[in-house]
């Protein structure tokens, strides 16, 4: 076991490197460099599967808790310490997790400051947060048991009752909260899961699943340490998680009923597949194998039934969290490597503390398992229950030079890949225009050179507007105006020398709508939105008020039904389509070569006018 252990731990230290690669990566790249999220997937892994996925399987510390504690359950007694360390570990990676996940990490206080009572995100933040100290609090005097801070354990002690009790209601709070986060989008969720009972939903199998998670760690370090496993209080664990997720089921069926999306599972599509792969998991087979008594008295299937409730579980975070929004965006959503680096690296560095606990305190005390055969002695330490026979921490770095290097020969490259330009350069490099210079004092003559690169084309704007007529030719060549503008220069719209560039500025109109409206205050803008967008449908290009509706006048935009009608081309086709467009009109006999680039070019690299 001692070498199944120290395997188990490179790989999460793998794991854990490359996850801090990742973590570099996107505090300096930014997420559109990191993830594959978009505004019609916003939610990736990192927020679904390591901080909703991640704080519901580590409910077991609150549950235990309230068993103990509350319910007063004295036989829970063994299991009450590895359930506050696996919620101090699921909290602390999902306060992690959802770090890196913010636009704006270096902001991530700003929630404790500017106070947004309408919304669930700010109370899954309180809870999530404060939950997270009351676990550090719960799980500083079992670290402290051995040390000789004897008035700040006094001190510990003294609070812990109400600690425990705050801990419960956070608990209680965001769990359901953080169902409650997706009742905002009844229109966008598929029907299979989108439900007025999300709340319960997401509490109940929580708690379920929070169990099964106890039992599964438990029976992880029994086996790792070669120790007894409880497994006939285990069992009795079980039984109880087996009641909830019954009570789980039995609430989602009556849900599907009430709302009449029962039908919808045999529809054949991949959703109502993948919602019965779903209860099968998280429900119908636990609770199934929970039913044989003959299974939970056997490590075996307390095991099996722990892994297929968490699994369960987790496919039912990422259904409600991703999957179930791919049919409304009309999209989908395929994770990075980079993201998925990052979802298997917090968990791994959670794994890693892990271990650290176990080996360090008192955290788990099971009675040494006797029929060992394995005559391996090993020394006993001071204060643990469970010796540090494969350190977590100092032991890897001075002894085991070999097994660094062979991480470090997969940790680099794939590091290296993960940062290569082609991976992270997603953005479309720009090229922004300068506006053209006058070759002379009155500018009847533009020198026009969009990038500055010294290849420009000497313009007689003057001359042109004398051969187009004067005011009624000027719309050949200026066919639209920034609003209360006329004649606005190319280079304003066409903004980009290679790429088309869109002219509509999202920000600027929520700003400047909402002061048309007259609408004050630091989220006035909020209120814009459904003047451009209808208030259920997915917010999106395809379905807002056409630009002539409120532009017709003063911009002449014109209307296509094809196309992007606020896509202005790259500078360089603006000005090819138009100038040369109009040459090739001309008559080529009264006005020989003026198609030929030579026309408007003159030479490469030269600023000498083109010869008439
Ligand atoms: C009617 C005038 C006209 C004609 C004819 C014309 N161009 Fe241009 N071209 C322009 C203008 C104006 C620009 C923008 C100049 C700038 O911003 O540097 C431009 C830009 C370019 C650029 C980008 C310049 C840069 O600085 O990156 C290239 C390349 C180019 N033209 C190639 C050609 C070629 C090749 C032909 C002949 C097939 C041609 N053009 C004919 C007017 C013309
Ligand atoms: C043959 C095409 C063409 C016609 C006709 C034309 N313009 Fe222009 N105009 C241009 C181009 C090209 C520019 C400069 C390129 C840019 O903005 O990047 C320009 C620039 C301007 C500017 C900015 C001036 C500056 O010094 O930067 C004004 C103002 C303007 N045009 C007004 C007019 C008016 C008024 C008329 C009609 C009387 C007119 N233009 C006719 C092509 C034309
Ligand atoms: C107010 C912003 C704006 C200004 C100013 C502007 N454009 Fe455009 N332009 C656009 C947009 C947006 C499109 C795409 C619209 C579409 O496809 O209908 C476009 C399309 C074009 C096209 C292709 C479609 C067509 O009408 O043939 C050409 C050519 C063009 N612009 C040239 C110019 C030139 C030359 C100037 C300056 C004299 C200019 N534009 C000034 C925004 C602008
Ligand atoms: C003036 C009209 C207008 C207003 C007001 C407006 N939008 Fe938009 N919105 C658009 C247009 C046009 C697009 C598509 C163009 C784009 O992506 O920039 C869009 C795109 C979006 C998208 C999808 C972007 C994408 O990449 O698919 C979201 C999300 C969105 N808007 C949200 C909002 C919200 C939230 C508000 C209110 C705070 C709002 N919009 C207000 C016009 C508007
Ligand atoms: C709900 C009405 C509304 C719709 C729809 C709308 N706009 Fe606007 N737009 C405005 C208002 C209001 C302003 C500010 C005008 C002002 O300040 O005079 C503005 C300003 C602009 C400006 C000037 C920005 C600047 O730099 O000052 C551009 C360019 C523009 N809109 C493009 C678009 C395009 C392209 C679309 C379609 C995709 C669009 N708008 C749709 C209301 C709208
Ligand atoms: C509406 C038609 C039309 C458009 C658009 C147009 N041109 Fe011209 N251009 C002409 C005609 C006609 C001549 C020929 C004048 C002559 O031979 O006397 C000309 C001549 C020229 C010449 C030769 C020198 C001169 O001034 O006579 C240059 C250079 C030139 N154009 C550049 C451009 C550029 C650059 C653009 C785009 C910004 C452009 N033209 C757009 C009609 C046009």
């Amino acid at each position: 076991m001692k070498v199944a252990l120290r395997r188990i731990k490179d790989v999460l230290w793998t794991l854990a490197l490359l996850a801090l690669v990742v973590v570099v990566l996107r505090l300096t790249k930014g997420l559109g460099a990191t993830t594959a999220l978009s505004d019609k997937i916003p939610w990736g892994f990192w927020k679904v599967l390591n901080m909703v996925a991640g704080v519901a399987l580590a409910t077991g510390g609150f549950v235990m808790a309230f068993a103990g504690h509350v319910l007063g359950i004295r036989s829970l007694k063994p299991l009450i310490r590895p359930a506050i360390l696996l919620a101090f570990l699921g909290y602390g990676s999902s306060c992690f997790a959802l770090l890196m996940d913010i636009g704006l990490p270096f902001r991530f206080y700003n929630p404790f400051f500017h106070w947004n009572e309408h919304s669930f995100l700010f109370e899954v933040f309180w809870c999530v947060t404060l939950y997270f100290t009351v676990t550090v609090l719960e799980l500083a005097p079992i670290a402290l048991e051995e040390s000789k801070l004897g008035r700040v354990k006094r001190f510990l002690g003294k609070i812990s009752g109400p600690v425990v009790i705050l801990g419960i209601t956070f608990s209680c709070l965001h769990h359901s909260s953080l169902g409650s986060l997706f009742l905002v989008s009844p229109t966008r969720l598929d029907p299979l899961w989108y439900s007025p009972f999300l709340p319960l939903h997401f509490f109940l199998s929580a708690v379920g699943a929070g169990l099964m998670m106890v039992i599964l760690l438990t029976l992880l370090v029994a086996r790792l340490y070669r120790r007894q496993a409880p497994v006939e209080l285990l069992g009795k664990v079980a039984a109880a998680a087996g009641i909830v997720l019954s009570i789980y089921f039995a609430s989602k069926v009556l849900d599907l009923a009430l709302r009449g999306a029962a039908g919808d599972l045999l529809s054949g599509r991949w959703e109502a597949r993948l919602f019965l792969v779903e209860m099968l998991l998280s429900v119908i087979l636990p609770v199934g194998l929970v039913l044989v008594p003959r299974m939970r008295r056997t490590s075996r299937g307390l095991a099996v039934m722990g892994l297929l409730a968490v699994t369960g579980l987790v496919l039912n975070r990422l259904d409600v969290g991703v999957f179930g929004y791919f049919r409304s965006a009309g999209t989908i959503y395929v994770p990075t490597l980079p993201e998925l680096s990052l979802t298997l690296g917090i968990p791994a560095a959670a794994g890693l503390v892990f271990f650290f606990f176990v080996e360090r305190f008192r955290i788990f005390d099971l009675p040494e398992k006797v029929e060992e055969e394995e005559i391996e002695t090993v020394p006993a330490t001071a204060c643990t229950a469970f010796q540090s026979q494969t350190g977590v921490w100092t032991g890897v770095f001075l002894d085991n030079l070999e097994r660094w290097s062979l991480i470090l020969v997969i940790v680099v490259p794939v590091a290296l890949g993960i940062f290569s330009p082609r991976a992270s350069a997603r953005g479309p490099a720009s090229t922004p225009v300068s506006p053209p210079r006058g070759a002379d004092e009155a500018r009847a003559k533009l020198k026009i050179d969009g990038n500055r690169n010294g290849r420009l084309v000497l313009f007689d704007h003057e001359a042109h507007k004398k051969r187009e007529g004067g005011e009624e030719g000027c719309g050949k060549c200026h066919h639209l105006d920034v609003p209360g503008d006329r004649w606005t220069a190319c280079y304003l719209c066409h903004r980009d020398m290679d790429r088309p560039r869109s002219i509509f500025d999202h920000g600027l109109h929520e700003k400047r709508i909402a002061a048309r409206l007259g609408l004050r205050g630091t989220l006035a803008e909020n209120h814009t939105c459904t003047e451009c967008h209808p208030p259920d449908l997915v917010r999106a290009r395809e379905n807002t008020k056409r630009c002539v509706a409120c532009h017709e006048k003063d911009m002449r935009m014109p209307e296509r039904t094809e196309g992007r009608p606020d896509l202005a081309l790259s500078y360089r086709d603006a000005l090819h389509e138009r100038c040369v467009r109009c040459h090739e009109k001309q008559d080529p006999k009264a006005h020989p070569g003026l198609t030929e680039c030579a026309a408007c070019h003159s030479g490469s690299g030269s600023a000498s006018s083109p010869g008439k």
